[in-house]
């Protein structure tokens, strides 16, 4: 973990503080972003992690090798440094140095073999989906979001536990940017690094981050909460005006379907005679019902007037459903998906159409309300306690 206690810094000279009497943790294992406009300390913080600053006041605990926290200032910053990754705002790659021996300043710092950070280099080209012929290059030889993921690359090059990562995908375009994200977020499953990770971006910090530090200038907290919290239960207007208008439609970001799908839905089988779906949707008062066939896959729906009057099967008026929406579709791509199809409510299928379930957009609306409801409510036992 990291733990920042009560730190400041004032830069010489200057009028205020850069960080100020900042205190938050970052747990075992968690990404936790610092986020905020330009000149608000997010690198100073960083940077003062790995003692690349020295700070005016208050302390940095890090777990020593037995696990007991101790103050950063009281440990030797080469060694310190061993132990943290850092991935520079910018990239910083060194440009008259190739990609392998860009990944292999720290390695060779530590005194590893020339095979030994071979091997670790190519394994972190893998990682990252990049071909090892790129080790060989330059970094002019490569492009923007390559040279970004050699970056990363080179923070992770010795498995530390801790790694600074400071706008680490801030120079690449929006699709590539994306897909770095998810790739690192893949990562980071298996590796389980304590990350604190610098973005001005808050979209990215919503979806990377398990905490979120929101900084305002002079390096004063706002709010230090979970992604889910910070969008329902804004702290206060700076926050709100920061994470934006439409803090409810990012809230759907981090919600999935099958969270709050119908898990059992009513839903009518294939090969009933015509006239007896009509009834059965008349009884129920429905206007319309999903059709499924066999092995609960999916073939379309049946509209009540359709079959007003008509003989034969109801699989001879089913509609077929133009799109498919999985279980793990987030609800923010369903409601964009259900609103494009104009469709009120969808069949939640998997791979083989198989229906797990139903949405319709009043099951949103409902999501939305309860979330809004539950920041009224925390609000109230916050003023009241
Ligand atoms: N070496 C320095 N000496 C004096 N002041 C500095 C120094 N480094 C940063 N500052 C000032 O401290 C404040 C915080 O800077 P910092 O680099 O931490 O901001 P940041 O949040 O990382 O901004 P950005 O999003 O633009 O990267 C700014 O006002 C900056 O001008
Ligand atoms: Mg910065």
């Amino acid at each position: 973990m990291i733990k920042i206690e009560n730190l400041t810094k004032k830069y010489p000279g200057a009028a205020t503080a850069a960080v100020k009497d900042l205190s938050f943790t970052v747990p075992s294992g968690e990404i936790c972003t610092l986020v905020g406009p330009s000149g608000c300390g997010k690198t100073t913080t960083l940077k003062m992690v790995n003692r690349l600053i020295e700070p005016t006041s208050g302390g940095i605990y890090l777990p020593d090798d037995r696990g007991e926290l101790v103050n950063v200032m009281d440990v030797n910053p080469i060694q310190l440094r061993r132990k943290i990754g850092y991935v520079i705002q910018q990239i910083g790659l060194f440009p008259h140095r190739t990609i392998l021996e860009n990944i292999a300043t720290v390695p060779k710092l530590l005194g590893w073999s020339p095979e030994r950070t071979r091997r670790r280099a190519e394994e972190m080209l893998t990682m990252m989906n990049m071909p090892v012929s790129f080790l060989e290059r330059y970094p002019h030889e490569l492009s923007g979001g390559q040279r970004q993921r050699i970056g990363v690359a080179r923070g992770m090059a010795v498995d530390p536990p801790i790694m600074l990562m400071d706008e680490p995908f801030g120079a690449i375009d929006p699709i590539n940017r994306n897909l770095l994200q998810n790739e690192f977020l893949r990562l980071q499953q298996e590796i389980k690094k304590t990350i604190l990770f610098v973005t001005h971006d808050i979209d990215e910090a919503i979806k990377m981050s398990d905490k979120i530090c929101i900084l305002n200038v002079g390096g004063h907290l706002e709010q230090f909460d979970s992604p889910a919290n910070i969008l329902s239960n804004p702290n206060n207007e700076f926050v709100e005006n920061f994470v934006g208008a439409d803090r409810a439609l990012k809230q759907l970001n981090l919600i999935r379907v099958e969270d709050i799908m119908d898990p059992d839905p009513l839903l009518l089988e294939a090969g009933r005679p015509a006239e007896e779906a009509l009834a059965f949707l008349r009884e129920r008062e429905l206007g319309s019902i999903f059709v499924t066939g066999a092995g609960k896959r999916l073939m379309g729906y049946v509209v009540r007037r359709d079959l007003r009057g008509k003989t034969g099967l109801v699989d001879d008026y089913v509609v077929p459903v133009e799109t498919g929406i999985e279980l793990s579709t987030t609800l923010r791509d369903a409601l964009s998906e259900m609103l494009m199809m104009d469709y009120s409510s969808v069949c939640i299928v998997d791979a083989q159409n198989r229906v797990h379930g139903l949405l319709s957009i009043e099951m949103i609306q409902k999501k939305i309300a309860e979330s809004k409801y539950n920041g009224e409510d925390d609000d109230q036992q916050g003023n009241g306690a």
